[in-house]
């Protein structure tokens, strides 16, 4: 059984009010059309991944190491698969989906396919009831029977009263995907519709299947407003589950979660809290409030924040205290290091039980070249010291507030570097 699946994204997003196609806008940190690209690559029996696109699109898809199918012209969905079908023919099912409609749920499709190949349909049509049907293809039946799908601008006033609508998501046997070379094109939209195949097959008395999801719902996006109410979906479906998982979350409306992060049970996440991808926070650990956080590892045990900012590469072990207005970026902090307030971090190494004192400025960058601060274990910097890297701070040294720091500290020293205080007598204002 050869089966090939197919994104359909060659469309020119005419009611997304965007220089950008849709399928490039993120939820929850994702690119629409990274959702089904990765529900697809989970599922075994799909022998090729394939790309529908256009000249103008392509660009945006080129790095995803995918099979790319230029469509030309842009003539529907059906027009889309009529072009794809004609030099790709040795398949025995296409599965089809769009990249403006993306699936949160791989095991929908993994279930959707394996029905469609157990019960040996020409056509299953991912289906489901919605509350507002409104812009979807609705699902027409006859005693139990799909004959066809009516878009919204074609239906009828009894059709548009139906809740059953196409999810978009397709799977087509090689027998009936022949019919894409009878499709004419709609007459309003002049373009060539996928979902006019049903009409054609039904009355080839083909056995169709309209399988119905009563998962979570599966949206498509045509606009904005469309975008904003998957986003909600998607984030109560991440929030969810790391609630489940043992994450307590408070006032998890106010935290905005992305996909691909691993945060362990008994950490606590105050409100207002971002945790954008590739975040891992390990057990025990507090993020209070108005933290923002990207990329970065936090260990156990530490407290973060509030108003804390940690940036890519930022890597925390456990205990470690990060107060407010503090930035970390691409720096290593070893165990029970603190750094409480108002500070900036990046291109560091920090050794175990450093305390970094208020206003502590590593210098990194020198207007061209980016260097390397290293401070080592149990070193106390003073209040408002400048480190200007690239330099060199030996363990259990101790540096006097206010100071510039710009050659090396050897361990066990005392370093003081600041202009000297004057105090003139006999001052009149
Ligand atoms: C489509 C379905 C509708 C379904 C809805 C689900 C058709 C005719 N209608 O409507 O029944 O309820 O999706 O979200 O299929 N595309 C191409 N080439 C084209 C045209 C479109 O690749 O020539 C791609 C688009 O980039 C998009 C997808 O197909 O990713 C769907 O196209 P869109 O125009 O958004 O279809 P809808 O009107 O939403
Ligand atoms: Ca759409």
């Amino acid at each position: 059984m050869k089966i090939c699946a197919i994104i359909l994204s060659a469309g020119k997003s005419k009611r997304f009010n965007s220089d950008l196609p849709k399928f490039v806008h993120s939820i929850s940190g994702k690119q629409l059309i990274d959702f089904n690209i990765e529900a697809l690559e989970k599922n075994k029996n799909i022998n090729q991944i394939k790309i529908i696109t256009s000249k103008t699109n392509s660009h945006f898809i080129e790095s995803k190491n995918k099979e790319l199918f230029i469509q030309n012209p842009i003539d529907g969905t059906g027009g889309a698969i009529k072009q794809f079908y004609n030099s790709n023919k040795n398949f025995d099912y296409y599965l089809v989906l769009l990249a403006d409609t993306p699936i949160f749920d791989y095991k929908i499709i993994n279930n959707f396919l394996s029905d469609g190949i157990k019960s040996k349909v020409d056509i299953s049509v991912l289906s489901q009831n919605a509350n507002n049907p409104s812009g979807y293809g609705r699902i027409i039946l006859n005693k139990d029977r799909l004959i066809k799908i009516v878009e919204e601008s074609d239906c009828n006033a009894d059709e548009k009263n139906v809740k059953l609508v196409n999810t978009g998501i397709f799977l087509i046997s090689k027998k009936s995907i022949k019919n894409v070379f009878s499709l004419i094109k709609n007459k309003i939209k002049k373009e060539y519709y996928i979902t006019d195949l049903i009409d054609i097959s039904h009355k080839q008395n083909l056995k169709l299947k309209a399988y119905i999801n009563d998962k979570s719902p599966i949206l498509g996006v045509n606009n904005f407003k469309e975008l904003n109410d998957l986003e909600k979906i998607s984030q109560d479906i991440i929030k969810s589950k790391l609630i489940n998982s043992g994450v307590k979350i408070l006032h998890p409306e106010t935290v905005y979660i992305e996909t691909d992060v691993q945060i362990s049970k008994d950490v606590i996440i105050e409100p207002n809290v971002v945790i954008k991808k590739g975040v891992k926070i390990l057990k025990g650990t507090t993020i209070k409030s108005f933290s923002y956080l990207e990329n970065c590892y936090v260990g156990k045990n530490c407290l973060i924040g509030p108003f804390a900012r940690l940036r890519p590469e930022a890597i925390l072990q456990d205990d470690v205290k990060i107060g407010n207005f503090v930035e970390i970026k691409n720096s290593k902090l070893a165990s029970k290091v603190k750094v409480n307030h108002l500070s900036y971090l990046g291109d560091s190494t920090i050794g175990k039980n450093s305390n970094i004192g208020a206003g502590t400025i590593t210098c990194n960058f020198d207007g061209k070249n980016k260097f390397h601060s290293k401070i080592g274990d149990n070193c106390f910097i003073g209040t408002n010291s400048s480190i200007i890297a690239p330099v060199n701070i030996g363990n259990n040294s101790y540096i006097a507030a206010g100071s510039v720091i710009t050659k090396n500290v050897p361990k066990n020293y005392f370093s003081i570097s600041r202009a000297k205080q004057k105090n003139l007598k006999n001052f009149k204002r």
